[in-house]
C-alpha cells in the first residue's frame, strides 16, 4: 500500500542532510508533502528542534529531582554555564527518574543526555569533560523481576479473527493504558464499524514526567508492542499502522526500526504499511487529537471531540490511537486467551524516588499499594507520599492509603486514577511543595496556548504554587482549569497542587 508523504519527516530529512533547515529545504519539503509552504513554516516555528540554534545546557526537571537537590543542581549548571560561556536552562522529564538527575547538552538539533549528573560533573563538563555517564536509553535491567512483558516472545501470535480478538480484549478487560483507561475493546469495535481507509496510530510519546514503562518497552522489547499493532489492524481493517515515538528518544526510534524490519523480513507485517515517526518534542504531541494533527504536519493542538479519532481520525479517516502498552497486552491477550490473562492481570507500574529499587515493575492489578512500594524496596513507615499517575496526577498520603489496591477502578473512587502507572515515592522530610510547584512549571510551560484557560491558568496556577498559597481563592483557579480547559492537559494541571493542600494541608506550611 502506498503511504501519504508526511511533512515532519521530509523536514527531518534534510536537516539530518544539512545541519539547518534554508527556506529552499522548506519550500521542498512542503511541495513533497503537497502541503502549502505556509503550512511548512508553520511547522518550523512550532516544533522546537526545526529552529534550535547553537549550544544549550538543559537540566531535566522532574518531580523526583525537585524533592531532592534541584536547586543545588540548578546553581551549579548556572555557574557552569556562565563561566563556559553557553546559554542554561531547563527541560521536563526524559523518562529517566529512575536513573538520577539528567542533563541534555543541545548543539544546534543534536542532543545528548547524561544521567546521573551532580554538580561536580556539571564542573568538569564547563572543563571541557562529560558531565556523567551517557543515558541515551533506559538499562534493559530497570525492568525488575520476571515480567511477562519483559519477555522477548519466541512465536508471535497468529490473528484468531477480528471478533475472537475483540472479544477476547473485552473479556480480558483491558483498559486504555496511556492513562483514560477507557475499555479498549469499544474503541476496537468502533474502528472496525467503520468503512474505508482506516489507520492504527501507536502512540509512544510519553513524555508525562514520572512515566518511564512504554520507553522500556519500545527499547527492549519491541516486537511484542509492534505484534499487538499488528493484531489490531487486523482486528479493525486498517492498512496502514504508524508508530509514532516521542522526538527526545532517537535510540528508541532506532530499535523500533529495527524490529519493524525484522517483522517485515519475516512476513508478519504483511499487507500491512508500516513506518516509525518522530514526534514533535513536547508534551502535548502525545493527546491523541493534537498527535494527529502533528502527524499531519500541522501545530500539535487539540481537536474539538467528538469526533473521536474512531470516527475522524488521521486525514479525516475512521483512526484507532492506541498506547504502546495497551498494544503489547493485546498481543498477551492473542497469546494466552483472556481466562490466562485475567488471572495474572498484568500491570507495568513506573516506580521512582525514594526507593531501594527505582524501574519499571509488571505487578498484578490490584495489588496494594504498600506491597508495591515494597517490592521496589522502600519502608513504607518512613514514607510520606507518592504521586499517583504522573504529573497528572494526585498525592496520596501514607501510611493513611498504604493498603489501596493498584487497580483501574478504586483510586478513582477516593479522586486519584492509576494513570498511564507511574509511582513517584516520597519519605519523610521531602519538600511537597516544591514537587507541585515543578508539576506547575510543567504545566504553564507545556500549555499549547490554543485554549484561553489552559494558557492564562496554568502560568497564574505555576505563580500561586511558588508563593505557596493555599487562599479559597484557588478553588476557583482549579475549577476553572478543570472544567474551561479545551484537553486534558489543562483539565488535569491542578490536580497534584489540589491533593496537596486538600490531604497534607496540615504538615507541609
Ligand atoms: C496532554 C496529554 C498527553 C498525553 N500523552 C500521552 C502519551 O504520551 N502516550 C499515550 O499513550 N497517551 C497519552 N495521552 C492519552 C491519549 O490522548 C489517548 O488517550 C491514548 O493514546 C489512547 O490510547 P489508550 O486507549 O491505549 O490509552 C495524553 C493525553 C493528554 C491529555
Ligand atoms: S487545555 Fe491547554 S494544552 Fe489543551 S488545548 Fe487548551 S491550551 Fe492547549
Amino acid at each position: 500500500m502506498e503511504s501519504t508523504p508526511l511533512l515532519l519527516p521530509l523536514l527531518d530529512e534534510l536537516l539530518e542532510a544539512r545541519g539547518r533547515l534554508e527556506p529552499a529545504d522548506v519550500a521542498a519539503a512542503a511541495r513533497a508533502a503537497g502541503v502549502p509552504a505556509a503550512r511548512a513554516w508553520e511547522a518550523v516555528r512550532f516544533y522546537p528542534r526545526y529552529h534550535a540554534k547553537g549550544e544549550r545546557w538543559l537540566l531535566v526537571d522532574e518531580p523526583v529531582v525537585r524533592s531532592r537537590n534541584f536547586a543545588e543542581l540548578q546553581d551549579a549548571l548556572e555557574h557552569a554555564a556562565a563561566s563556559a560561556g553557553v546559554a542554561a536552562g531547563v527541560v521536563f522529564s526524559y523518562g529517566l527518574e529512575a536513573v538520577g538527575p539528567a542533563l541534555v547538552v543541545e548543539r544546534g538539533p543534536e542532543r545528548r543526555v547524561y544521567a546521573p549528573v551532580s554538580p561536580e560533573g556539571l564542573a568538569r563538563l564547563a572543563a571541557g569533560g562529560e558531565p556523567g555517564p551517557a543515558a541515551e536509553e533506559l538499562p534493559r535491567e530497570l525492568a525488575r523481576g520476571e515480567g511477562l512483558l519483559f519477555e522477548p516472545m519466541a512465536e508471535l501470535p497468529g490473528f484468531p479473527g477480528a471478533d475472537e480478538l475483540i472479544e477476547a480484549v473485552r473479556e480480558a478487560g483491558l483498559r486504555g493504558l496511556g492513562g483514560a483507561l477507557f475499555p479498549t475493546w469499544r474503541k476496537l469495535a468502533a474502528v472496525r464499524q467503520a468503512d474505508g481507509v482506516k489507520y492504527v496510530v501507536v502512540n509512544g510519546d510519553e513524555s508525562e514526567p514520572g512515566n518511564f514503562k512504554d520507553r522500556w518497552l519500545i527499547e527492549h522489547n519491541p516486537r511484542l508492542v509492534w505484534a499487538g499493532a499488528a493484531l489490531a489492524a487486523r482486528a479493525v481493517g486498517a492498512g496502514e499502522i504508524i508508530f509514532y515515538v516521542r522526538g527526545e528518544y532517537l535510540s528508541a526510534l532506532a530499535r523500533l526500526e529495527a524490529a519493524r524490519r525484522e517483522l517485515e523480513a519475516e512476513g508478519y507485517l504483511e499487507g500491512l504499511a508500516t513506518r516509525t515517526f518522530r514526534g514533535g518534542g513536547l508534551y502535548i504531541c502525545g493527546e491523541e487529537s493534537a498527535l494527529l494533527e502533528s502527524l499531519e504536519g500541522r501545530r500539535a493542538e487539540p481537536r474539538l471531540k467528538p469526533p473521536y479519532p474512531a470516527q475522524e481520525g488521521l486525514f479525516g479517516r475512521p483512526t484507532l490511537v492506541s498506547n504502546v502498552e495497551t498494544l503489547a497486552h493485546l498481543a498477551l491477550i492473542a497469546r494466552m486467551g483472556a481466562a490466562a490473562y485475567r488471572r495474572r492481570a498484568p500491570k507495568l507500574f513506573s516506580i521512582s524516588g525514594d526507593v531501594a529499587r527505582p524501574g519499571v515493575y509488571e505487578l498484578a492489578l490490584g495489588t496494594p499499594l504498600a506491597a508495591a512500594l515494597e517490592a521496589a524496596g522502600a519502608e513504607v513507615s518512613g514514607l510520606q507520599a507518592v504521586l499517583l499517575g504522573g504529573a497528572a496526577g494526585t498525592f496520596v498520603k501514607l501510611p493513611d492509603h498504604a493498603d489501596l489496591p493498584l487497580d483501574y477502578d478504586t483510586p478513582r473512587q477516593q479522586g486519584d486514577s492509576l494513570g498511564p502507572g507511574a509511582l513517584m515515592v516520597y519519605e519523610n522530610g521531602r519538600d511537597l511543595w516544591a514537587v507541585a510547584e515543578g508539576v506547575a512549571a510543567f504545566f504553564a510551560h507545556e500549555s499549547c496556548g490554543k485554549c484561553f484557560p489552559c494558557s492564562l491558568g496554568t502560568p497564574h496556577l505555576h505563580a500561586a504554587v511558588a508563593r505557596r498559597e493555599r487562599g479559597p481563592g484557588l478553588e476557583e483557579l482549579f475549577l476553572a482549569l478543570e472544567q474551561g480547559s479545551l484537553c486534558g492537559l489543562g483539565q488535569a494541571a491542578p490536580w497534584a497542587v489540589r491533593s496537596l493542600i486538600n490531604r497534607f494541608g496540615e504538615v507541609v506550611s
